[in-house]
């Protein structure tokens, strides 16, 4: 059974797509059967995952994960292979779902001639519908064909990010060693804790804070790191030991349709992206088992 990873921090540019692209290239070459899932109508997700995805960039004959999430196709069908395994597009217009209610072919033809009755069952069904569960409720049709499935968020707490958390097994946090940062990363705890608060039973954990972008000797590493560490703790988590580091080759990828890891992974953030690659599997590995074993 697949694990669902969901890369969320509402604060933009923090390196979620390079993460979920960095990540999802390296366990694909390491021979898991990965999907991933962009939830960004920024799409910046399509830039790396290969020229071939890139370059028709606006050509979504396949499918979005907006036609998805509006119930009119199945998450199996606009997939698409990838350098970084499969890939459930977003589309730009998904900056506007809101959700919509959804009725049955059955019911529509029966309520066809009752347009009263159909505006109550509309309204009803919107009223008790949640929209932040539709892509959970997706995952099942999928999850036995993967080993990981990984989703990219966009920069703000929206209804698809609230998507994203509900999905998930596990969230990680990609973070700047920034004052401002590290106050996102506390406003996410607190979404997660109200998920978990209105859904006691679900099994959601935070696998760990990621600092990215990191330039190890400035003092603004140390001294934000004592902070992050504290704030993983009290969410039950770690900072992770790798931090990506910096470097030009990172910058430079998306605009040539590549992730860091083809573009150049003997790059200070290729490299890092490697270490960490390692200390997250690990990190599964043991939350999973102390998943299953209570
Ligand atoms: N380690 C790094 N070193 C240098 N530049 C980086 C690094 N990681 C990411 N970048 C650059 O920073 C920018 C933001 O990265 P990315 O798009 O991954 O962030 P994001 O959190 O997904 O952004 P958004 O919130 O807009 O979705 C990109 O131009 C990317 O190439
Ligand atoms: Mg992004």
């Amino acid at each position: 059974m697949g694990v669902v990873v969901t890369v969320v921090n509402q604060k933009g540019g923090v390196a979620k797509t390079t993460t979920v692209s960095a990540l999802a290239y390296i366990l694909r070459e390491k021979g898991y059967k990965v999907l991933c899932i962009d939830l960004d109508p920024q799409r910046n997700l399509d830039m790396l995952a290969g020229k071939s995805v890139a370059i028709p960039i606006n050509d979504l004959r396949t499918g979005s994960m907006l036609q998805v999430l509006n119930r009119e196709t199945p998450l199996k069908n606009i997939l698409i292979p990838t350098e970084l395994g499969d890939l459930a597009r977003a589309s730009s217009q998904l900056s506007s779902w809101t959700g919509r209610p959804v009725l049955t072919k059955a019911e529509f033809a029966s309520l066809r001639d009752k347009p009263e009755e159909l505006i109550h069952l509309l309204d009803e069904r919107f009223r008790t519908t949640d929209f932040s569960k539709e892509l959970g409720r997706l995952i099942p049709t999928v999850r036995d064909e993967y080993d990981y499935i990984l989703i990219d968020t966009n920069p703000s707490l929206t209804l698809l990010t609230l998507n994203g958390l509900y999905a998930a097994d596990y969230v990680l946090i990609p973070a700047f060693t920034e004052k401002s940062s590290r106050e996102a990363v506390i406003e996410l705890w607190n979404t997660i804790q109200g998920i978990l608060y209105y859904e006691p039973g679900k099994y959601l954990k935070v696998c760990g804070i990621l600092l990215t972008k990191v330039s190890q000797k400035t003092n603004l590493f140390r001294t934000y790191l004592p902070p992050f560490q504290k704030i993983a703790a009290q969410m039950g988590t770690v900072v992770f030991e790798t931090s990506i580091r910096n470097s030009v080759a990172a910058s430079e990828c998306m605009g040539r349709y590549e992730n860091i890891m083809k573009y150049s992974k003997n790059s200070p953030t290729g490299q890092s992206y490697a270490a960490f690659a390692e200390e997250f599997l690990a990190r599964i590995a043991a939350l999973e088992e102390a998943r299953t074993h209570g």
